[in-house]
């Protein structure tokens, strides 16, 4: 394998010389910010050890995972040496620039597709993803466009791969442009109820590794004592708001194209009272746009305490019809252990 460890940025006519250690990245030449053409050049493997993540990369896991079709997944981060996060929003992050991310989805044991965020420069961030190869020894880079029903996943269903609009639809509903790698998704409090959460290994980073290291400024010792923590009167209830918050709220935020709905599912990380949250005030007993066929016209509540039925988020929650589905992207099939979740929290520890 070639060993490069320079990127190139053309388009500025400069070369710089990035020290990436036993990494190997290097981008397209001519192209200025492109992706690399192969996953084993995004600097995600230790050159020359096939397969054997970096060093200089960190393995993490959110508590509250995105909903993709029962798809195993890992996933990784690499924050150039010396570099810090900025939390002064402790809800939106802001990366460094050389800050790159990892996803890989896996079906059956076999690695599908593996996703790619770089923040290139200030301005920039790269969305790319890779297709692994049937040996599964690399996985080379996807058409901008994606491709529909790429592979079969279940009897009947097949798992599109985003295009790089689609990876822009979901991420840039917020300014930090990353959506698993936050307070709350990283806090070691932990909901035992989360969907489909996985426990982390070994070694993953989390948000007091981050304190720890100095790698989050300002420095926040204050969240090692006091961990981020979803408030609610009940353990479901915890749940359901988290599942709302990562898997609705990337777009269902006050900081993205649909803050005029107000109809805010993301969770802080901190402050608050039990009911307060975003997603109590604006969703719970609220009058919803979208009308469910069970209810009468106008009388469709986001969700309406003690009625699963007449509950908006519920019913897009339980659809794939492309019209109704939510997420409108992304899914091919209905998260049953979300949909249960939801009913019985809306059904009982909501029941007026
Ligand atoms: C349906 C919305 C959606 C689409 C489409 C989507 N993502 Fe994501 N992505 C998420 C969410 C939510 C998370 C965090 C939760 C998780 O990882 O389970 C995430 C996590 C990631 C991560 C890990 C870093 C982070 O932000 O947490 C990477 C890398 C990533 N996505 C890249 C991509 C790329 C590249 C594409 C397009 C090829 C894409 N995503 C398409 C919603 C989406
Ligand atoms: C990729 C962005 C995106 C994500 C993620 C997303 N939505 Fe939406 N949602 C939209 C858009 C755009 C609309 C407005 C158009 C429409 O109603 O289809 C909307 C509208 C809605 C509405 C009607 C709003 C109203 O005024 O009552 C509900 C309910 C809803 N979404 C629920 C959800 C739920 C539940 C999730 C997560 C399981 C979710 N959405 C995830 C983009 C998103």
């Amino acid at each position: 394998m070639r060993r490069i460890e320079r990127i190139r940025s053309i388009g500025r006519g400069i070369t710089a010389l990035a020290a990436l250690g036993a990494a190997t990245f290097i981008t397209e030449a001519g192209a200025a910010n492109a992706p690399p053409p192969l996953l084993s050049l995004t600097g995600l493997y230790a050159a020359g050890v096939p397969l054997r993540v970096s060093p200089e990369v960190a393995a993490f896991s959110p508590q509250y995972p995105l909903w993709s079709d029962g798809a195993g997944k890992s996933r990784w981060i690499y924050l150039p040496p010396g570099s810090t996060i900025d939390g002064s929003d402790i809800d939106s992050w802001d990366f460094p620039v050389g800050t790159r991310l990892w996803k890989e989805f896996a079906w059956a044991g076999r690695k599908v597709e593996t996703r790619f965020l770089w923040r290139a420069t200030r301005e920039e961030w790269v969305f790319a993803t890779y297709l692994w190869n049937d040996d599964q020894s690399d996985a080379s880079l996807a058409p901008d466009e994606g491709i529909r029903d790429y592979v079969e996943i279940a009897p009947g269903r097949r798992h599109s791969i985003p295009g790089t609009l689609d990876c822009r639809t979901c991420h840039e509903g917020v300014r930090s442009r990353v959506l698993g790698f936050t307070a709350l998704q990283l806090s070691p409090d932990r909901d035992p109820l989360a969907p489909h959460a996985e426990t982390p290994a070994p070694g993953m980073v989390n948000l007091n590794d981050l304190i720890e290291r100095g790698a989050l400024v300002p420095p926040r010792p204050d969240l090692i004592a006091s961990p981020p923590r979803i408030l609610a009167s009940t353990p479901r209830g915890r749940a359901a708001l988290g599942y709302l918050s990562a898997n609705c709220g990337g777009c269902h935020n006050t900081e993205g194209s649909l803050e005029s709905l107000e109809f805010v599912l993301r969770q802080p990380a901190e402050g608050g009272r039990i009911g307060a949250d975003p997603a109590s005030r604006t969703a719970i007993g609220r009058i919803s746009r979208y009308f469910v066929p069970a209810a009468l016209p106008g009388r469709t509540l986001r969700i309406a305490p003690g009625s699963p039925e007449h509950s908006s988020i519920l019913y897009r929650m339980s659809s794939r019809r492309p019209s109704s589905q939510m997420p409108p992207l992304g899914s091919a099939m209905v998260d049953q252990e979300a949909v249960a979740l939801l009913r019985g929290w809306i059904a009982e520890d909501l029941r007026p």
